[in-house]
């Protein structure tokens, strides 16, 4: 089991999860983050960190986005620590299907 981003943190990337992770396994891309679902502990404590609520528990609904860190884990660097958020983060907040339209 891992904790997965979603789609919320596309073009956010508020990175307010980064700094609590105990084992550093935050990737960074261009858009968003990733969480190495190898290298999660499971342990929970990111999920209430972010303020739009992208962070989840692995689950049946949201296995496409461990497929997508699974890929982007191969290649993404590490993010170790926070960092300002995106510039246009609060436009885009509440935006739905971002991955599909900025990402895809
Ligand atoms: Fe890191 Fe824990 Fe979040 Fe996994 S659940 S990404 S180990 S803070
Ligand atoms: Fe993204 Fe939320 Fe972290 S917007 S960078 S998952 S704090």
């Amino acid at each position: 089991m891992t904790y997965v981003v979603t789609d919320a943190c596309v073009k956010c990337k508020y990175t307010d999860c980064i700094d609590v992770c105990p084992v550093s396994c935050f990737q960074e891309g261009e858009l968003m983050v990733i969480i190495n679902p190898d290298e999660c502990i499971d342990c929970g404590v990111c999920e209430i960190e972010c303020p739009i609520g992208a962070i989840e528990q692995e689950g049946p609904d949201n296995l496409i986005w461990v497929e997508r860190a699974k890929e982007f884990s191969k290649t993404w660097p590490s993010i170790e620590s926070s960092k300002k958020p995106l510039p246009d983060a609060d436009k885009y907040k509440d935006e739905e299907n971002k991955f599909e339209k900025y990402i895809k």
